[in-house]
């Protein structure tokens, strides 16, 4: 329960070399750290990560103004801080702060707090605790790589029979390095690289990338008999062109109507078990969403990211249409860690899965993986290649060993 003395920042460096925000409490005794991370694909509706003066501004009205506000304010007071950032910052989507400074101070208060009663993050969370499944992006296109690459941005790989973090989080480097032996043998001249969140950009059509990754994983399956399916993020708000009302797949030479996407991303769940699928429609789509929802009962958890952006509003219109059956959590996108609680919070109430994120810019601060855990999401999303992605990937390893506590139970 320490006083805060004063809240500092700096600029710091995203895996893309980028520049991001590392808030610091200072208090009597210590200080603790929280960063920041950035998305490419951003949703219309998500907070502001910088305002237009970029991460400079948000440290000056941090130090300056935000710090005195906050000053002699208990850290065990989250709702009441997070209250603070909000009244102080004044904006709908927290453009005056920006919310990447937002959601650093909300977590470093957490920190803090949970330092002071010598509890891990996730600990002071919550209870309950059960570990997430991870669920890595392994092949990638859309606006994650450079150069003509696949329209979809995310193929991925959920290890829904693994008994144990660890031997999730293995299975999925082994799918990933599975695929890259694959794509070797089917272009034997094309010299494999990886993109922002790790996983392998390949000159592959939609199909060829789930073949692959069927292949893939059925290999895996034989080695070490966990089985593991098939996801997708489509992202799709990038192909969405808003004024013809029509999916542009350019490099599939193909334009869909909403009515012959839904057919589009039905047969991929048919052909593929397809078990997580995201963002198959643009962001505001709840009709669509729910269309598909309602064909796709039991065999696929259709998600939102872009459409809900980790807010409880959007959340409960989904709800009330029946739009999805998951919703991704990632805190910049509402901008505190008490928002980010009620949302979750209502994906429980809803039996909407919540799926903890990483973003596409990442740094290496693990609370990710504390607040997945602590918050009861049975999915956390991190890719599996890259320090940044590591960080999350080892710390919920660690979680594992120290608190003995088990899996959550298999979200389908
Ligand atoms: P972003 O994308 O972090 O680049 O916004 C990730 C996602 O769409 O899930
Ligand atoms: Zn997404």
């Amino acid at each position: 329960m320490p006083a805060i003395e004063k809240i500092s920042a700096r600029k710091i460096l995203d895996s893309r070399g980028k520049y991001t925000i590392e808030v610091v409490i200072h208090s009597k005794s210590f200080k603790t750290a929280a960063c920041a991370p950035s998305g490419a694909s951003v949703g219309k509706f998500e907070a502001q990560a910088f305002p237009e003066g970029g991460v400079e501004s948000s440290i000056q009205l941090l130090q300056n103004e935000l710090s005195p506000k906050l000053k002699g304010m208990n850290t065990e007071d989250q709702t009441e801080i997070d209250k603070i950032i909000w009244k102080f910052d004044g904006t709908k989507n927290l453009s005056k702060i920006g919310g990447n400074a937002a959601i650093a101070t909300s977590t470093a208060v957490a920190k803090a707090e949970s330092k002071s009663k010598n509890l891990m993050l996730c600990q002071y969370l919550g209870s309950n605790l059960r570990l997430p499944f991870p669920l890595s992006n392994v092949i990638g296109g859309g606006v994650h790589t450079k150069g003509d690459s696949i329209e979809f941005q995310e193929f991925l790989v959920l290890p829904l029979g693994a008994k144990t973090f660890e031997e999730a989080a293995k299975t999925n480097i082994m799918v990933h390095r599975a695929v890259a032996e694959i794509i070797m043998k089917t272009h034997p001249n094309y010299v494999l690289g990886r993109n922002d969140e790790g996983a392998w950009a390949a000159p592959l059509t939609i199909n060829e990338a789930l073949e692959t990754l069927t292949k893939a994983i059925e290999k895996v399956e034989e080695e070490t008999g966990v089985r593991a399916k098939i996801g997708i993020d489509a992202a799709a708000s990038e192909l969405w062109n808003g004024r013809k009302e029509e999916y542009v797949y350019k490099k599939e030479n193909k334009r869909l109507t909403s009515e012959q996407q839904l057919e589009y991303v039905l047969d991929l769940i048919h052909n593929y078990e397809i078990a997580y699928f995201e963002d198959p429609f643009q962001e505001e789509d709840f009709e669509y969403f729910a269309k598909l929802t309602a064909n796709t009962k039991n065999r696929s958890i259709i998600t939102g990211d872009d459409l809900i952006v980790t807010h409880k509003k959007r959340l409960q219109t989904a709800i009330e249409k029946n739009a999805i059956t998951g919703s991704i959590i990632k805190p910049n996108q509402v901008g505190t860690l008490t928002d980010t609680k009620s949302t979750v919070e209502l994906c429980h109430k809803s039996k909407v899965i919540p799926a903890a994120s990483h973003r596409s810019g990442e740094t290496a601060d693990p609370a990710l993986a504390h607040i997945a855990v602590g918050l009861n999401c049975p999915i956390i999303k991190i890719g599996i290649m890259g320090g940044e992605r590591m960080a999350k990937i080892n710390e919920l390893i660690r979680i594992e060993d120290t608190l003995k506590i088990s899996m959550s139970k298999p979200p389908i």
